[in-house]
């Protein structure tokens, strides 16, 4: 333990339960995961929570989209996201949600306290709304005409032609991105936090160290702007919690997001010793630190703080605001296959060589940073394999064939030791002040030097030597002890190939290093690759699985990613894709309407042996009566589906661009219900 334990409590931002994690997302949380892992080897009490931010019109949408229920949706996407973030070594200490108790609990505390203390006030305001889906519309849901270039098709906040930025009202011939239809507006009553009660404790709070200087800055722009009071309201549908003594009204989703920091923390401490109070009350003298991307700078250090403030619990120590991943110079692109989801680039390839390549890259400035992957094959195959494994590989062969896998019983170069500790202070600064591509040089620098002493020593021709042994045994000792400790400074960004390399070294797992002595007489183990090269063919095919990847961005809710590629260009699928459905004749034994559903039959299938119940979107060409007795084709091993009508256990083929145009394929007679397609 340190002399002086810190108690610190860390936090990236929640990704939205509606779309998969991709590389993009990865930089903060790669991040934010080397800085937590560095605080813990340091022996500092620190804890890494998260959570998925489960609100909203686009996950109450896509779930609707999907047939689904929203709970089922974000319970999906949280098992997905979780074993993303496990599959690239991301340690949150807990990984909640805040569709939960816990966040609701805190954020009507919150709110009930705002309220309370009169910061909250409510008015009537316009909105455009939707009337054939019967709900308003945020900006994002509307599209039209940009006022001022005329470009088709573009969202209500911003031109993606011309940049422009605008108010949906200003948008040209305006759709409802939901239903197609014209908007009409619509009179609500809205809760408003003010913002402005908070003015003077702001301006005060982001000038004394909380934030970075160009943070800072911008906010000193918004307050020339002048604050705005914070909408903080939507109406009934929507998906999240309800105001208390407001029926039919919801907190905005960005309301309860930053209260899941809080929630997810709750929810640890219910099951730990940790105390809540110690970290979140006004007099805590823990640390708090929020990890965000640039884009989300105006929640976290306007809104959250003046929250915070207002309910009465403290303030969070400071924000690191990062810039935004590119792919070789451009935004992430689905038809470039650059738009890599967490899961793709895990099917390929190691997820060290990204946590060192971000680590390369990263300062603690508000940079975009580019991931170029030619970039990328360099440093991870000259600077991590080649310089670094390299070390322990160029010196274990000799230790365990001629020495029985022990180091020499004194180190022969005890002040280039402890030139390698004494980096420890500034490698540790460059850490602790989020510096990492600095850190990772400075670390290089020390590989360097470890191999230039193995190149004078000459090991492969003291091995071929008589008579020198002792030499041998001491240069080869010397190379396993500064390897040892540049791999204790690589800890925080590489832990697998670390943990490998304790294993090898037969050590228990690394603290940070501090007045360390080398290992001596001590029996390492037999040398296993650490880290093996990236393989050229493997980055190629990543690439052509994000290429195929392309899922047409349903209109319906547009997902906030930094690509909005709309047209999906067809992508191949091997063999063994196609071998995996399985095509079944069926016959149509009953076709029932369902009352309520605008689209949907019910249908009930024999395919011989066994019935299905499908629910099929097939009423507009087709009356039940039309359909029974009919042979088709279905596809038989779709996993059932949870649908808002019941459950529908299969799929029936269909061909025709909808409305009236819908064929049903259906065999000659002759087949017979349950044949398999070939
Ligand atoms: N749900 C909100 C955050 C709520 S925090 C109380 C959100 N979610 S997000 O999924 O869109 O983004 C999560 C984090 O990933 C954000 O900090 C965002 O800045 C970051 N990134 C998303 N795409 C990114 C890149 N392409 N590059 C770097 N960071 C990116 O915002
Ligand atoms: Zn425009």
């Amino acid at each position: 333990m340190p002399d002086t334990q810190r108690k610190i409590l860390v936090t990236s931002a929640l990704p939205y339960a509606n779309g998969p994690i991709h590389i993009g997302h990865l930089v903060e949380y790669i991040q934010t995961d080397i800085w937590v892992r560095f605080q813990k080897q340091r022996g500092h009490s620190c804890h890494y929570i998260c959570a998925d931010d489960a609100h909203g019109t686009p996950i109450m949408l896509r779930a609707q989209q999907e047939g689904i229920t929203p709970e089922q949706l974000i319970s999906d996407t949280w098992t997905q996201h979780n074993a993303d973030f496990a599959g690239f070594n991301v340690g949150f200490d807990n990984f909640y949600s805040t569709h939960s108790d816990e966040t609701r609990e805190y954020a009507e505390l919150i709110y009930n306290r705002l309220n309370e203390r009169g910061h909250i006030h409510s008015k009537t305001i316009t909105q455009a709304y939707d009337p054939v889906k019967q709900m308003f519309l945020p900006d994002r849901f509307i599209k039209g005409e940009c006022p001022k270039c005329g470009a088709a098709d573009q969202y209500g906040d911003n031109c993606e032609v011309c940049s422009a930025t605008y108010s949906p009202t200003d948008l040209i011939n305006p759709v409802s991105a939901v239903s197609g239809e014209k908007p009409i507006e619509k009179d609500s009553e809205h809760y408003f936090f003010k913002l402005t009660d908070f003015e003077a404790m702001l301006k005060e709070w982001t000038r004394s160290g909380h934030l970075q200087d160009q943070v800072a800055n911008k906010l000193s722009e918004w307050f020339e702007t002048g604050l705005q009071d914070w909408d903080i309201s939507r109406d009934a549908p929507y998906f999240g919690f309800e105001i208390p003594n407001a029926p039919g009204k919801y907190f905005y989703v960005w309301l309860d997001a930053p209260v899941g920091y809080m929630g997810s923390f709750k929810n640890l401490c219910d099951r730990s010793e940790l105390d809540f109070d110690d970290y979140w009350a006004k007099d805590s003298s823990a640390e708090l630190y929020h990890f965000i991307g640039k884009d989300i700078m105006y929640f976290h250090a306007l809104f959250w703080p003046a929250m915070l403030t207002g309910a009465g619990f403290r303030t969070p120590t400071a924000i690191f605001a990062h810039g935004f991943l590119t792919v070789n110079g451009e935004k992430m692109s689905k038809s470039r296959g650059t738009f890599i989801k967490a899961r793709t680039y895990l099917d390929h390839l190691n997820p060290e060589y990204l946590r060192y390549y971000f680590a390369a890259k990263l300062s603690n400035r508000v940079e975009d940073i580019d991931l170029n992957f030619e970039d990328f094959c360099q440093r991870v195959n000259t600077d991590l394999v080649n310089k670094v494994v390299n070390i322990a590989s160029r010196c274990s062969g000799f230790i365990s064939k001629r020495f029985d896998g022990k180091l020499a019983d004194a180190c022969s170069e005890p002040a280039l030791f402890a030139d390698f500790i004494s980096a420890s202070d500034e490698i540790a600064d460059l850490y602790e002040t989020r510096e990492y591509s600095k850190a990772m040089r400075a670390i290089s620098a020390l590989a360097d030097k470890a191999n230039q002493y193995i190149d004078e020593k000459q090991p492969w021709v003291l091995a071929k030597q008589e008579g020198s042994d002792a030499e041998l045994h001491a240069a080869c000792s010397v190379g396993i002890n500064l390897f040892y400790l540049i791999a204790a400074y690589l800890k925080p960004v590489v832990p697998e190939m670390v943990a490998k390399a304790e294993a090898f070294l037969n050590i228990d797992t690394m603290a940070w290093p501090t007045d360390w002595q080398p290992l001596c007489a001590h029996r390492i183990n037999k040398f296993k690759p650490l880290l093996t090269r990236v393989d050229n063919d493997k980055l190629a095919a990543l690439v052509e699985a994000s290429k195929q990847n392309l899922e047409k961005t349903p209109t319906s809710a547009p997902a906030k990613t930094t690509d909005k590629a709309k047209t999906a260009e067809p992508a191949l699928i091997d063999f063994e894709d196609f071998a995996k459905i399985d095509l079944r004749v069926a016959r149509i034994e009953k076709a029932e309407h369902i009352e309520q559903a605008d689209k949907l039959l019910r249908l009930t299938l024999s395919l011989g042996d066994q019935q299905r119940q499908v629910l099929a979107g097939i009423k507009s060409a087709y009356t039940p009566e039309q359909l029974e007795g009919r042979l088709t084709v279905i596809v038989a091993n779709l996993k059932p589906r949870k649908m808002r009508f019941g459950v529908s256990e299969g799929m029936v083929l269909a061909a025709g661009p909808g409305g009236k145009e819908i064929w049903l394929l259906s065999p000659d007679d002759g087949a017979t219900p349950g044949m398999k397609i070939k």
